[in-house]
């Protein structure tokens, strides 16, 4: 795929990512305080590194699974269908669930998701994402534990793609077009 050249303005960087993660990781531990064993379900691919960080961090017996929604394909719309490409390997039925995002942006993904969830009936189910565009917001769909609100730029990094780019890099990054090709 053709690929107009961008230049990657950093936003935020790895250093403040962690003390952030750190953070979050001491309130989900102390929220979760009396649970069995915590399901940790990392939304694919975006959040691959967030809840690797994330879990490291967490005092508390954890599980890991993954669900895979579809979303943008190679493109930065917003689509509004979304369906599971591939669904937990886990039964979440009467057991604590933390649904880890990247970024929630309209919100109709992890708001599909979570009513796919809630179909199986988990016992409590809690959201926590790294980044969230308020200003682009089209569902009521918030999560109780946020990394950063950002400005609406199209960004990449620790996980975060644009086509498939950029996932790789430690700190985040908003993506800007070069004028000669804008
Ligand atoms: P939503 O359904 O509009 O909330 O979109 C959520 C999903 O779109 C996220 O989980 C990301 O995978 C993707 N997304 C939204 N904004 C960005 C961005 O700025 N960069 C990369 N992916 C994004
Ligand atoms: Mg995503």
């Amino acid at each position: 795929m053709t690929q107009k050249p961008y230049i990657v303005d950093e936003l935020i960087s790895a250093k403040a990512i962690a003390a952030r993660v750190e953070a979050l990781a001491k309130e989900i531990s102390t929220h979760f305080a009396d649970t069995d064993k915590l399901v940790v379900v990392g939304l694919l691919r975006g959040s691959f590194i967030f809840i690797a960080d994330l879990v490291r961090e967490l005092d508390l017996p954890v599980e890991v699974d993954f669900l895979e929604a579809s979303s943008y394909g190679n493109s930065m719309e917003s689509s509004r269908e979304v369906r599971i490409l591939k669904d937990l390997r886990g039964e979440i039925a009467g057991r604590d669930v933390l649904v880890v995002e990247d970024i929630i942006d309209t919100g109709h993904t992890l708001k599909h998701v979570l009513e796919i969830l809630e179909t199986r009936h988990p016992r409590r189910m809690e959201v926590c994402a790294l980044l969230s565009k308020p200003s682009r917001r089209e569902t009521d769909i918030e999560a109780k534990w946020l990394g950063f609100e950002i400005p609406d730029r199209f960004v990449v990094g620790y996980g975060i793609d644009y086509a498939q780019r950029n996932r790789n890099l430690p700190h985040i990054g908003a993506v800007r077009f070069t004028e000669e090709n804008s």
